[in-house]
């Protein structure tokens, strides 16, 4: 009878491989791959597998094919499951071990590639997967590493499906991007980011091909309360340029507040981890606009009664800014930067004018790179030189795409209407919580849904071809306009993560010129495997719990103690009972995490620098039951049992000087150390769990 019981697992495990793996042949990739054309059998994915690069190229370029693999094998081995596969080898092609598999890395420098309006591009790949071997080619490394992420997005779709092997169905593809420009931008000029926040969310767009992180790095609040009562209040409004100059430099007075400002290693460290990821950071200093940064600094430079505003007929104005570029520049090592100049006043068009033309004679000069500006709304006479490319956000403007591109300039959308977010909360509610899918599946005139191209959704005389010379791709934006304690920094990322993908399938695949562009459907049933599975950082938190839900239970009362995870995402429950000696200010935390703590005082959890009073008084020499519920949108403690009366932690948000705003926020659980910074008294019972 063993013979039989052993044949029948055996055939069962078979049965359920091939059942998976066509399941997975249908598995689709954000973005969509353009072409695939099935073969015979599959590729499976074993922890021998060998990571072959050809050794014709392998060391050329920066990043190198090689070492976009060495990145790739980390990931593979992340995506996988895998604690170990062989380190990357060098080889000349064809070189292969019979009966293991592996990935072949080859660059091809005849491989030619196109965009959709027919320019050549570095992006694209071939690949060809058969049973023992899984081939990519690709005219450039930055190809090759694309054709990398389609790999481990099929070995994710394969886990995902709970296949006992991880298989890949045997054919032959094709893809490349249908824009140059696919990226995001993020608003830290007006809320405060480290650069390990923002290295993490460079890695996290690149597992969704988006190829630019646009940071915006200098800004104010805008509060009228503030800047124009004619009096001094403007010197006490947020602020805040985030380059930190070096010491003794003559432009120090920029950033007063250090703490919050990119020493230039930690600025290059992310630059890097973005670059080995296929990733160009687009610095933006905005000037003459948005420039209370500045003024605070040398206040004789702003337009008098516009303390935000630079005047560009002030002598030392237009020094001062390239003094600027000048320190700077040399950090950046993208071959274009960001000079702003959105929003300055209507009626300085010709000072305007002259000022963006000199700003791209002075950095291309400087450093050799071209200069972005967002579109804006300044008449004048004079012309912005063609070599500058314009980054339409706004209608009606002097900025109609279409305009711009008949006169010769090269665009880049990141229309309000389908692409901007706000942080938290967006006045009137014109700006959505994530992208809105309706509008970005369907919201062309022709429904065909949102591309580089649309720039409405209601005229189509606004909206250009796909194949338009001059339209360069699209970036989408996340503004925090509420600054810094309206959102953690993780709430900035839940916003993005699911936009990031769509804004990576559109700017990729989008504009219904392939018949393998994702319906809404299909984006939206892979869209929580690959959020889940993206490796290279841990945005969400994740942790593996310890047995069923728990990831961590700590009965016997404790002072002090330290456990093995940093933070956890939500969502999580945190119960412990609290017996305090002091609740005065300054009597230590209860818990402290890599993303935030929770203080005895107030119940007051702090994340990013800020804040947040729960405002309930813990009472002391008692114990005090407190469960801490969040999810992505909210954070509450039922204290004693009491459900009927759940306390959530909220910020107020200052709108515009209009009205305040109360919202809910959500933590990260502090999960690192349990007492500290000075606590007295014990906490006991503490369960960590998932849920
Ligand atoms: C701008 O600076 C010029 C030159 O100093 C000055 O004459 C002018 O009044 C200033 N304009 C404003 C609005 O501050
Ligand atoms: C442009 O020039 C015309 C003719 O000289 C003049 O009437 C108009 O005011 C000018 N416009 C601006 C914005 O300077
Ligand atoms: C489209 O373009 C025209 C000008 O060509 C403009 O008047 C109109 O407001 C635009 N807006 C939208 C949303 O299409
Ligand atoms: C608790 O918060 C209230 C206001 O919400 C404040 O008056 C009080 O000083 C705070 N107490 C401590 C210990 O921080
Ligand atoms: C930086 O320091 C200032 C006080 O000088 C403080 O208000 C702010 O919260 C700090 N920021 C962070 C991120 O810790
Ligand atoms: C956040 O900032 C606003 C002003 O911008 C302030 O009114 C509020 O008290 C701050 N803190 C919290 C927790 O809301
Ligand atoms: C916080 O979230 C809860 C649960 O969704 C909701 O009932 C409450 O209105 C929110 N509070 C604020 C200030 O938005």
């Amino acid at each position: 009878m063993a013979w039989s019981f052993v044949g029948l697992h055996v055939w069962l495990a078979w049965f359920a491989g091939a059942f998976v793996a066509r399941a997975a042949s249908s598995a689709p990739q954000i973005p969509s791959t353009a072409n695939f054309i099935p073969g015979q059998g599959s590729f499976e994915l074993l922890p021998d597998v060998q990571i072959i690069v050809d050794s014709a190229h392998a060391l050329e370029g920066s990043p190198s094919a090689l070492a976009f693999a060495q990145t790739f094998r980390e990931d593979l081995l992340s995506v996988a499951h895998y604690a170990w596969v062989p380190p990357v080898t060098v080889l000349p092609v064809g070189v292969g071990i019979p009966g293991i598999p592996v990935i072949h890395i080859t660059i091809d420098a005849t491989l030619g590639h196109t965009l959709y309006n027919g320019q050549p591009t570095l992006e694209g790949y071939d690949f060809e997967v058969a049973p023992y071997t899984y081939s990519i080619k690709a005219a450039a490394p930055i190809g090759a590493w694309w054709g990398m992420v389609t790999l481990l997005q099929q070995v994710a779709s394969s886990v995902a499906s709970g296949a006992k092997s991880i298989t890949i169905p045997a054919g032959v593809g094709t893809d490349s991007p249908g824009w140059e420009v696919r990226g995001f931008m993020l608003d830290a000029g007006r809320h405060w980011f480290d650069t390990g926040f923002l290295s993490e969310l460079c890695i996290y767009a690149s597992f969704f091909k988006l190829n630019e992180f646009h940071l915006h790095a200098s800004d104010n609040l805008w509060n009228p309360d503030y800047l124009y009562n004619g009096g001094d209040a403007w010197k006490e409004l947020y602020a805040a340029f985030r380059f930190q100059p070096p010491v003794g430099s003559p432009i120090a007075g920029l950033v007063p507040r250090l703490n919050e400002s990119w020493p230039q290693t930690d600025f290059a460290a992310f630059q890097e981890t973005c670059a080995n990821h296929g990733v160009t950071v687009i610095p933006e200093i905005d000037t003459p606009g948005h420039s209370l940064a500045i003024t605070q600094w040398k206040p004789e430079l702003m337009l008098s009664g516009q303390p935000d505003l630079l005047n560009l007929s002030y002598p030392d104005t237009i020094p001062t800014i390239q003094s600027i570029w000048h320190e700077f520049l040399p950090w950046f090592s993208s071959p274009e930067v960001s000079i702003g100049a959105d929003e300055y006043d209507a009626a300085l068009g010709d000072a305007y004018v002259g000022f963006v033309n000199e700003m791209a004679a002075f950095v291309q000069a400087e450093a050799g790179k071209r200069i972005r500006i967002w579109g804006t709304d300044e008449p004048s006479n004079q012309t912005i030189s063609t070599d500058v490319t314009i980054q339409h956000w706004d209608f009606p403007d002097a900025d109609i795409p279409v305009r711009l591109l008949e006169a010769g300039y090269q665009v880049i959308n990141s229309e309000q209407a389908f692409l901007y977010l706000d942080g938290k909360y967006s006045d009137g509610g014109v700006y959505p919580y994530s992208l809105n899918l309706d509008l970005m599946f369907a919201g062309a005139p022709d429904g065909g849904g949102w591309a580089p191209n649309i720039f409405s959704a209601t005229d189509e005389s606004n909206n250009t071809r796909a194949d338009a010379p001059g339209l360069r791709g699209a970036i989408m934006a996340l503004w925090n306009d509420w600054g810094n304690n309206a959102t953690t920094m993780l709430e900035d990322y839940y916003q993005l993560a699911q936009s990031l993908a769509v804004v990576g399938e559109k700017t990729w695949a989008g504009s219904g010129v392939r018949e393998t562009e994702l319906t809404r459907a299909q984006f939206e049933s892979v869209y929580p495997v690959m959020n889940a599975a993206a490796p290279g950082q841990n945005l969400n938190r994740a942790v593996q719990a310890e047995h069923g839900d728990v990831v961590y239970s700590y009965p016997a009362p404790w002072t002090t103690l330290f456990t093995p995870y940093a933070s956890m995402g939500p969502p999580y429950t945190l119960k412990f009972s609290v017996k305090p000696s002091s609740v005065a200010p300054d009597t230590g935390f209860l818990f402290a995490g890599e993303d935030s703590k929770l203080y005895i005082a107030n119940l007051t959890f702090e994340a990013t620098g800020q804040l947040f009073p729960l405002g309930y008084v813990l009472p002391t020499d008692v114990y005090t039951s407190v469960e801490i519920h969040a999810t992505t949108q909210y954070t509450y403690a039922v204290i004693n049992g009491d459900e009927d009366n759940l306390r959530y932690w909220t910020t107020d948000m200052d709108i515009w000087a209009e009205y305040m705003e109360r919202a809910n926020m959500s933590f990260a659980a502090p999960a690192q150390q349990i007492g500290g910074n000075g606590f007295a008294g014990s906490i006991r019972d503490v369960l960590l769990t998932v849920g």
